[in-house]
């Protein structure tokens, strides 16, 4: 736990406004409100009826065995595949020429898949990976660009009950090679290049250097052809993906995993160094990325086009690009690139293109767009906007008036949903057509979720009080566990709150008993709605022979929520070499690309101030609560518990020398 107290958190104004649903979800709500009814009534009824809207293999008898916290198994003698979910069962009730996935590329071009193309694809692809070896239980590491072969990819290994493990494009080799390694993953599946900005830039030599490095446990390496320029190859070990397919079958048959099979690992940065390999299983985490997905998004299978921006890289792309829009039967868009290529207005331009319906994005990409201007999406017809979402972080008021009225035409209600990649799907959210909705609050646990808002000492905190957010019973989608490493688990989630599971988010309820998200309280940023811990980045900062310490903090940013500000102490005996390289500016940007070559460039601090000394408390530990001050230009709080106060002057002193 840092030294932060809640309290101490900045949080947006409450704007004390709400608005009421369009009558257009006013409709639905006669069928809505049901729901938290059924809930409350019986809460593991209610998810036994939730979970039979998937199509199981062998039906379960147990709904939850909570005999044993906090390891949940749910609808455990149950047996049935995600894949089959998603894809199969669809083609087979009639709808294989349904889209399912509207493909949009960075230079404009398009590709269109239906259902049946999609089993199809995802049925070569089984074969194929098969072929390479790959075992029910067998890990595969997916390293991808956002193209519809990340989509089949995942859907393939959960063909065979082979957790994957996505790993997101934009991670370097190292940050990859430690993934495979701790999930001793078997195949990697990865592309020759990707396009970003209009640049085709190279993918596959990051697999090549993290298999070079070590990655022991991989066999193959299946390569996608996408941008077509030079890649190293090795005899033997790569194979390319469209010479396999070619002779693969578009048969195959699903394996039939339990309930409790675990469909993917996904790494997320925690407060120490390593990150943490997620655990999900299959039949738990299917029921609720469906439930959500449907009801959370109002979606029409027949009517709606869906476009939620996320890569799979993230959970936000695992549960509602992959499986929750895919099981319900969604069509929807995938796009490869970035909101500004070729110009600002591409998303609202795709908008209007596929006439989306639903769009869910995060308050980072919102707050990009407004910096931008509202004249560029006034250049497109957004009219087919019925309902927007926002998750990753708290959308600020000004964002979710800018989103409602430019993105939304006023109309179209927003959903502001609190999740995590632990939750697996949405926990915290409005529901289109029965909450009036409130500018800057999650506002609700969804039917069958149950979150509280604790003190300090464990107890429900009252009406406009603030405390730490808690899920005090277990739900589908919960994590099963950190991959290899049960204590790491019971630690960092059960032990704060014994009985209940500790998100590592500050809360507030308000007077209606409504819940406002205050940001982490951990070590843990939150950069552009992407999880980023301090500990990670120290240590990839230390990892520069030059550097003697490090101390990371995350100020508030405009646009990005969250920037890295790095302070770094220089060891000494180098200052000829720093003399050399340009003095002590060049090298703080030398070391802003070395984080960015060590974790990937989402990582890189927007600032490095090099610094002769770090404050501490007398027992030595960092308190970075001062640096956040320095970091966002404050008056310098409490430095009473500091072993040296006057380190403090000397590092404002050396800032306002650099401004
Ligand atoms: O701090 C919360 C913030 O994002 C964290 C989870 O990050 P991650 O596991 O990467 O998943 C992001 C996408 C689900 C949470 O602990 N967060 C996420 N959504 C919101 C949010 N904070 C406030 N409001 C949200 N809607």
């Amino acid at each position: 736990m840092s030294d932060d107290a809640v309290t101490g958190i900045d949080t947006f104004s409450q704007e004390s406004r709400t608005f009421s649903p369009p009558s257009e979800f006013v409709q639905n709500a006669v069928a809505r409100p049901h729901l938290y009814a059924e809930a409350e009534r019986d809460r593991l009824a209610f998810w036994r009826t939730r979970a039979q809207l998937l199509s199981w293999k062998t039906p379960f008898t147990e709904t939850l065995d909570w005999s044993n916290p906090p390891f949940a198994k749910w609808f455990a003698d149950g047996t049935l595949n995600a894949a089959y979910n998603c894809v199969d069962r669809h083609v087979e009730s009639g709808h294989g020429s349904q889209v399912a996935l509207l493909a949009e590329y960075e230079d404009g071009s398009d590709a269109t898949y239906t259902y049946a193309d999609v089993k199809d694809e995802i049925s070569r692809m089984a074969n194929v990976l098969t072929d390479l070896g790959v075992r029910t239980g067998d890990r595969v590491a997916i390293y991808l660009p956002m193209i519809p072969e990340a989509v089949f990819a995942m859907l393939a290994c959960a063909r065979l009950g082979a957790p994957h493990s996505v790993v997101f494009g934009g991670f370097s080799a190292d940050a990859l090679r430690s993934r495979i390694e701790d999930a001793e993953a078997r195949v990697v599946i990865t592309a020759d290049g990707q396009f970003r900005r209009g640049k085709a830039l190279p993918l596959k030599n990051a697999v090549d250097d993290a298999l070079a490095k070590g990655a022991e446990s991989i066999e193959k390496v299946l390569v996608v052809r996408r941008t077509g320029g030079d890649v190293q190859w090795t005899e033997g070990r790569d194979v390319w993906w469209h010479e396999a397919r070619e002779t693969a079958s578009a048969e195959h048959e699903p394996v039939w995993v339990e309930a409790e099979h675990p469909l993917f690992i996904l790494y997320t940065s925690g407060t120490t160094g390593k990150p943490k390999g997620i655990v999900h299983t299959t039949g738990g985490y299917l029921t609720q990325a469906t439930y959500t997905h449907r009801n959370v998004f109002d979606l029409k299978p027949k009517t709606d086009v869906y476009w939620c921006t996320a890569d799979v890289g993230w959970v936000t792309g695992h549960t509602y690009v992959v499986y929750g829009p895919m099981a319900n039967r969604a069509t929807q868009v995938i796009y490869e690139g970035t909101p500004d290529t070729p110009h600002q207005g591409r998303w609202w331009e795709i908008v209007e293109k596929h006439k989306v319906s639903l769009f869910y994005s995060s308050p980072t990409a919102i707050r990009a767009a407004m910096k931008w201007g509202e004249e560029i999406p006034a250049k497109f017809d957004l009219t087919s906007l019925r309902l927007l979402g926002s998750v990753g972080e708290a959308i600020n008021p000004e964002a979710w008036m800018w989103y409602h009225r430019v993105i939304g035409g006023e109309r179209a209600p927003i959903v502001d949903t609190w999740w995590q990649t632990e939750t697996g799907a949405i926990m915290i959210s409005p529901l289109p057509g029965v909450t009036s909705t409130k500018p800057g609050s999650a506002q609700l646990a969804l039917p069958g979720i149950s979150a509280d808002v604790y003190s300090e000492s464990g107890e429900p905190v009252g009406p406009g009080e603030g405390g730490y957010l808690v899920l005090d019973e277990p739900w589908p989608a919960m994590l099963r566990g950190i991959w290899g490493d049960p204590e790491r688990f019971q630690d960092t989630y059960w032990s704060r709150f014994p009985g209940s599971y500790f998100a590592g988010d500050g809360a507030k309820k308000d007077e209606d008993g409504d819940i406002w998200l205050l940001g982490r309280v951990d070590d843990v940023m939150n950069v552009s709605g992407h999880r980023l811990s301090t500990m990670e980045i120290e240590s990839a900062l230390v990892s520069h022979e030059w550097v003697a310490e490090s101390a990371v903090v995350g100020a508030a940013d405009e646009t990005t929520g969250q920037a890295v500000v790095a302070f770094a102490i220089l060891r000494e005996g180098n200052e000829a070499e720093v003399e050399a390289a340009g003095g002590e500016d060049a090298v703080a940007e030398l070391l802003r690309q070395h984080v960015g070559t060590e974790i990937g460039p989402i990582a890189k601090p927007k600032r490095v101030l090099i610094v002769t000394e770090l404050p501490k408390t007398r027992s030595g530990k960092i308190m970075r609560r001062l640096l956040r001050d320095v970091a966002e230009n404050r008056q310098i709080g409490d430095t009473q518990t500091l072993a040296d106060a006057s380190v403090m002057d000397l590092i404002q002193q050396g800032m306002s020398e650099k401004k």
